[in-house]
Parts: C-alpha cells; sequence; structure tokens
C-alpha cells in the first residue's frame, strides 16, 4: 500500500498501489566499508573493457547506438557456439528477465520458481500479474527437480541458486526441460562462471530452454548493466518483440563496446574467475573453523549461518566494524543465514579478523 496519503496518491494507477517493489541490498555512500553484500567482483574490470569504452567517447555519441547490437550478439553467438538469432542483449539480466516474463512466462497458470531464490521473481510476477507457485527446497536447501513436474506457466530458477549457491547439474536441468516440454524453463546463470556448466549448450536440443547470464558478477562489470539470453530463435524473437514496444535502444555505444571487449578477454576473465574461487574455498574453510556450517556454494558468494550466535547480531556487529554483508528475510527457513560476497583477499581477512574478535 502507498505511504503517501490518499490524496497525494490519487494520481497512482491501481497497478501502482498494488507493487511491493524489489528492494537491492545496500550500495553505501562511504568508500572505505567492506562492501560484501551484492556479489560484486572485487577484481577491476579488464583494462581492455575500459579502453573500448573509452574509444566510444567522442562525437559518435552524438548518434544512437545500434538498436540491435548486432556485433555484440554476433561476438556472444561466436563465443557460446549459437548463432546470433539465438542471442538477446538487454540493460542487465534483471531487464532480459522482466522481458522473458512479459514475453514467455504469462500464461495463466502458475509459473513455478524456488520458494527461497532471486527475490525479484515474484515482484515481475506482482508487476505482470503472473500467478506463482514456490516451490520449496529440499531439507538441505537444494531444489529437487523432480518437485516441477505438476501443470505450470512456466518454470524459473537460478542455476547456481541465490542465495545458498548449490549447483544443479546439467543432466538435472536436461530432467526439468523434458519434463516441461510445453513450457519455457528459464535458467537465470548470474553465477555460473564461478563454477557450473551452462546449459546454453542446451539450446540446439530443447526449444524450451532460455538461459540468461550478466556481465555483472564474472565480467565485473555491475556498473555497465548488461545481460544477455540465449535460446532458439522463436524465443528469442518473443524478447526482441517486447524490447521493441518498450525501449529501442537498451545499451548503450560503451555498453556494447564494454561487452565486446570483456567477452574477449579470455584470459583475464578465466583468471579472475578461478581466484574468487580459490578465495571462496579458503574463506569456507575459515569460517567452518569459526563454527559457521554453510551451504555448498558454487558462486561467488558464501550462505552460512553460525552454531549459536545469531545471525542478525552478527550482521550489526560487522556492520560497526564497516563490514556490510546481506541478511535475506524472504522466508524463516533461512532467517538465521548471511550471504557474503566473495571479496578481495584483503576483505576476506578483514572479515575474518572481525569475526573471530566477535566469536
Ligand atoms: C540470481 C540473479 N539473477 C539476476 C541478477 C541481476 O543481475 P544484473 O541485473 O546485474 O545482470 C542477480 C543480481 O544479483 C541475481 O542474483
Amino acid at each position: 500500500m502507498s505511504s503517501l496519503n490518499t490524496d497525494l496518491s490519487r494520481f497512482w494507477s491501481p497497478k501502482v498501489h498494488e507493487l511491493s517493489p524489489y528492494v537491492p541490498g545496500e550500495q553505501p555512500k562511504l568508500s572505505n566499508l567492506v562492501k560484501l553484500n551484492t556479489n560484486e567482483n572485487p577484481f577491476p574490470p579488464s583494462l581492455k573493457v575500459l579502453a573500448a569504452m573509452q574509444d566510444q567517447l567522442g562525437d559518435s555519441l552524438r548518434l544512437y547506438p545500434d538498436p540491435n547490437a548486432t556485433e555484440l550478439r554476433q561476438c556472444l553467438a561466436s563465443y557460446t557456439g549459437l548463432t546470433a538469432d539465438q542471442v538477446f542483449v538487454g540493460n542487465g539480466s534483471d531487464e532480459v528477465l522482466a522481458h522473458a516474463f512479459q514475453a514467455l512466462l504469462q500464461h495463466g497458470q502458475p509459473l513455478l520458481m524456488p520458494d527461497i531464490s532471486y527475490s525479484f521473481y515474484p515482484v515481475y510476477c506482482g508487476l505482470y500479474g503472473i500467478e506463482k507457485c514456490e516451490v520449496p527446497l529440499s531439507e538441505d536447501l537444494t531444489i529437487n527437480v523432480a518437485d516441477y513436474q505438476k501443470p505450470n506457466g512456466g518454470v524459473i530458477l537460478p542455476n547456481p541458486n541465490a542465495p545458498t549457491g548449490e549447483l544443479l547439474s546439467l543432466d538435472a536441468i536436461r530432467q526439468l526441460l523434458t519434463a516441461n516440454p510445453n513450457r519455457v524453463v528459464v535458467i537465470d546463470e548470474a553465477y555460473i562462471d564461478f563454477g557450473g556448466e551452462s546449459a546454453t549448450q542446451l539450446v540446439p536440443e530443447f526449444d524450451n530452454v532460455l538461459v540468461v547470464q550478466t556481465l555483472s558478477k564474472s565480467r565485473s562489470l555491475a556498473g555497465l548493466r548488461v545481460g544477455f539470453a540465449f535460446g532458439q530463435s522463436h524465443l528469442i524473437e518473443a524478447l526482441e518483440r517486447v524490447k521493441n514496444s518498450f525501449n529501442s535502444y537498451p545499451l548503450s555505444r560503451e555498453a556494447q563496446a564494454g561487452a565486446i571487449a570483456a567477452i574477449e578477454d579470455e584470459d583475464y576473465f578465466l583468471h579472475t574467475c578461478q581466484a574468487n574461487i580459490v578465495q571462496r574455498e579458503k574463506l569456507a574453510q575459515q569460517l567452518q573453523a569459526l563454527g559457521f556450517n554453510m551451504t555448498s556454494s558454487k558462486a561467488n558468494f558464501l550462505f552460512v549461518t553460525h552454531e549459536s550466535k545469531d545471525a542478525v547480531a552478527i550482521a550489526a556487529a560487522l556492520r560497526q566494524q564497516g563490514i556490510v554483508v546481506r541478511h535475506l528475510t524472504s522466508s524463516p527457513r533461512i532467517s538465521n543465514y548471511l550471504r557474503i560476497s566473495i571479496g578481495s583477499a584483503s576483505e576476506c581477512e578483514l572479515l575474518v579478523q572481525a569475526l573471530k574478535d566477535l566469536l
């Protein structure tokens, strides 16, 4: 319900009154905080990305960017072994997901999603009037794909799941696609590069899979806002139809050039992903030694709960020390968990030291 008095909110559409918008993790204004709350990459973007973007800063900014992002889509097609008409690009994967909800998941039957998952999905359901059915995670907070075999208007899940980081195998995804032949299954791979196998390789085989990825996490470009979707051309065409009814130019000239450079700089990408993975495993061991239990994360964050100390109290005490982590309240089952992004080696050291002092 609106926080404005009824007099002022009378200008709002009935739809706006109903919305429960997503609340992103805090982006604090203080620069000296250790920021481990929104799964950003501690490594800077590739220097080649910065150079490619710099090249765009000139007279050509007078002109609109390529509305079809032809070169970027071709680059992503070559990278994944698909064709350009099997690639869609948008302003961050959040925008790509929003278009998928409207274009492909609205079928008068409930959309299946895990009950503990990316909290933007229910928000898009509210925005587009899609009924949802939250499928409970198993006792150990993993997804069991056999639970997704009921009548539905589509399926969406992150792989690895957020905020647990638990990964499904490609075989499990295949099972999910086979069990839902007449519905689109969206696999949100925001964190796939930190240890998973991408379902993009299933695109030629399955006409119902849409794989969504982002440059925000594994390519250190959350600020650039570039996301993609991969699927057979009939699915991509549906996304294009929505996009071209909404904003023809979602990606600026800098974003398109920077994204191409990011995909092309494979060495830097592999090096930084590996460094994040090594740091994740080290931090996991250190936190276990301090009495934390955790899910098995294959993402760039850990999802942890302490054997005796309350999660909210830990988060508040860390904040006092200038360290920000995320406490999610979407389900009582995870109310005593914290999601901690993998920071740089020195940030993780500061975190471990602060936790040692605290515990
Ligand atoms: C599971 C998942 N999907 C999608 C996104 C959106 O990423 P972006 O819009 O930055 O591409 C996030 C961001 O945290 C996420 O956790």
